[in-house]
């Protein structure tokens, strides 16, 4: 009770000098050294008013469900493709039969560039996030730098990414929708023919997912790290620059859990469920026989404009 009391006298007290100009709560001269730094403006005590807009839901989800949600997408996706190996296991195509170009080389580059930009962002973003439980301090500063780094990467080859796949990425309601009821495919030990062009509904799911999450990432993540912007249009939505991080840091924590969940879907896929896989982001080569059955409507255009010289028979 005590502190209540003294707490509600100080805060009055600082207000009556605030208003009676005699001390500032925030010295205004900070901004003016600090060119205009909103942050350090009066504009802090009115965001501290209107803590009821997104302060108190940021705060709500950053201290009771951001690293919850983290930790369980991490832990059960990575569960998940364990129990489905154990149980299904690789799918293993014969690589001695015929193989077709996939994979340009400027392709496969730009691909690894931005696998690169990934390994250095996401671990670190982890750890940014359960920091906290990682001792703090300079680590998580560390990390909080080599996940800018990982980001400039990822900008640079933003938009060949997207240039390079974009045509084969776009959406077939016949193959997809007929590869989402098979699951592609995935359920089954035996091959199956699945209907999918180049790339299936799945490869899409994450095409998409790392084109437009990764803008919103990067987005949110500069206003997050840069901070100290003052955009006009805030104040048309009647939000203002402290608003704007918190809406950022939602988002950004929403965004990076899909990233999270499909990205270590996409290692698995590449990785462990498909032998041969890996394989054919190094070399850009596919044999005919994975073709057939994962991406069998791609086959049959292959097979029709002859590229594929003969229809492979697999028990031959
Ligand atoms: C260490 C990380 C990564 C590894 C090991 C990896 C591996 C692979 C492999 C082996 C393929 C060929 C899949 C196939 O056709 O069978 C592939 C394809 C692809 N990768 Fe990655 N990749 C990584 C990171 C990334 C990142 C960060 C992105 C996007 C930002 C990305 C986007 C793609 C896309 C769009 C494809 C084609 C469709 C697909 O298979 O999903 N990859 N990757």
């Amino acid at each position: 009770m005590k502190k209540t009391v003294l707490f509600i006298l100080m805060t009055l007290g600082a207000y009556a000098r605030v208003i009676s100009g005699q001390v500032p709560l925030v010295q205004t001269d900070l901004s003016a050294s600090k060119g205009g730094d909103l942050l350090v403006s009066s504009q802090m005590i009115q965001n501290i008013l209107h803590y009821q807009t997104w302060g108190e839901l940021f705060v709500y989800l950053q201290v009771h469900w951001f690293r919850l949600l983290f930790a369980v997408i991490l832990i059960g996706v990575i569960v998940v493709f364990a129990i489905h190996y154990l149980i299904i296991g690789a799918k293993v195509f014969n690589e001695n039969c015929p193989c077709v170009l996939v994979y340009p080389l400027f392709q496969r580059v730009v691909h690894w560039i931005a696998a690169l930009s990934f390994v250095l962002i996401i671990p670190t973003g982890l750890i940014m996030e359960f920091g906290k439980y990682l001792g703090g301090g300079e680590f998580v500063r560390i990390s909080r730098h080599i996940h800018a780094i990982g980001t400039v990467i990822f900008i640079i080859v933003f938009i060949p990414l997207f240039y390079i796949w974009v045509r084969a990425m776009l959406l077939s309601f016949r193959d997809d929708t007929r590869w989402i009821y098979m699951l592609g495919g995935y359920l089954n030990k035996k091959h199956v023919k699945v209907p999918a062009g180049k790339f299936t509904f799945g490869q899409k799911m994450w095409f998409w997912m790392a084109i437009l999450g990764g803008f919103v990432m990067i987005v949110t993540g500069a206003a997050m790290y840069f901070q100290n912007f003052d955009i006009a249009l805030l104040s048309k939505l009647h939000l203002d620059q402290v608003d704007l991080l918190r809406i950022s840091a939602i988002t950004h924590n929403f965004v990076g859990m899909a990233i999270l969940a499909l990205f270590i879907t996409h290692l698995y896929m590449s990785l462990f469920a498909i032998k041969g896989s890996l394989q054919s982001m190094i070399t850009g080569f596919k044999s005919v026989h994975e073709l057939k059955y994962l991406h069998h409507s791609y086959y049959r255009k292959l097979l029709t404009k002859g590229f594929i010289s003969e229809d492979y028979e697999e028990d031959k």
